[in-house]
């Protein structure tokens, strides 16, 4: 699985920005023809996102377009054009608005026919697919299940909002007058639910307050804290948050290494399921947890300061 604990959205229509994002340490970049670009920006938005994905210097990023969405006149000639003009230098398709599977498949057969025409690898390109509306959400299931190209579903907190009548317009902040709890619990639990249930990941959308570094803190680490994977970012002043919230803290890394380790040896040396490691008994539910935090930490660079030592008879 790819790293997206920071996913930078960066507006197709801005050369400028299309340059500066290659510098930025975000583990995925998403250059945009959606809505940070302006309708009669759209079409030259789509020449300059080509011409970055193809002289550009992405290296050690996922490289992500995120088209229009089904419901306007762009996506097909976004989707042609891009793949096209620079499919062997892309590695994912977002598909902004999802309302039900039969648009991701839409997506997916398009996408076969654009490479099997021009000798790209079929199946290579992958799909992310945004949550951002009451349908949206209800359908995420059978939006989940829709397309081996899918790699992750993703939270879009400001249509979202919209589509349900949120009372508020500080996107990614509780509504005002709402204090019994998380306001946004429940929508991300079910986005979370579904992309576990197909072995997808689940990724959190933005946070518009730029300024506001510990709110970004605050709202990425409930998302993290939850399971999520990652979170977007506007800025790169968001970026080095975003991949620290989503990485485990050093501590946490050398604690699910120690687990899976004395769990290896006292279920095989020993041939016992349920032990104690200092103060905590540990078993193979425990293991399963461990595996979770020792892959993102792994992915994330971290490395171990400490052994296991087993003990000695
Ligand atoms: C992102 O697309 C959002 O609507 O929040
Ligand atoms: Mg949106």
């Amino acid at each position: 699985m790819r790293s997206r604990r920071s996913c930078l959205a960066v507006p197709g229509s801005n050369p400028r920005f299309l340059e500066k994002a290659q510098g930025i340490g975000a583990d995925e970049v998403f250059l945009d023809l959606e809505d940070s670009v302006a309708p009669l920006a759209k079409e030259g938005a789509r020449k300059n996102i080509v011409a970055a994905l193809r002289e550009g210097d992405w290296s050690g990023k996922t490289r992500v377009v995120r088209v229009n969405d089904l419901g306007t006149q762009w996506t097909y000639r976004d989707v042609i054009e891009v793949v096209e003009g620079a499919g062997e230098f892309l590695d994912c398709l977002m598909l902004p608005k999802v309302e039900d599977p039969t648009q991701v498949v839409w997506l997916d057969t398009l996408l076969t026919q654009i490479e099997k025409a021009n000798g790209l690898e079929v199946g290579r390109i992958g799909i992310e697919a945004q949550i951002e509306s009451a349908r949206g959400l209800v359908n995420v299931d059978a939006i989940g299940g829709s397309s081996k190209r899918l790699e992750t579903l993703v939270f879009g907190p400001a249509d979202f909002m919209a589509s349900i009548n949120m009372r508020t317009l500080v996107v990614g902040e509780q509504p005002p007058g709402y204090t019994e709890g998380d306001a946004y619990h429940y929508i991300l639990m079910r986005i979370l639910m579904a992309a576990r249930m197909h072995d997808l990941q689940a990724i959190d959308g933005p946070y518009l307050a730029i300024k506001d570094l510990d709110g970004y803190r605050r709202v990425a680490g409930r998302a993290a804290a939850l399971g999520f994977d990652g979170k977007w970012v506007l800025h790169p002043s968001q970026v080095e948050a975003a991949n620290e919230v989503f990485s485990p803290a050093q501590e946490d890394y050398d604690h699910a290494e120690l687990i899976l380790d004395a769990y290896d040896y006292y279920t095989t040396v020993e041939r016992r399921g349920a032990v104690m490691l200092g103060d905590e008994m540990i078993d193979e539910a425990s293991r399963k947890m461990a595996l979770v935090v020792a892959a993102k930490g792994r992915a994330a660079g971290l490395g171990r300061t400490g052994t296991f030592t087993p003990p000695t008879p």
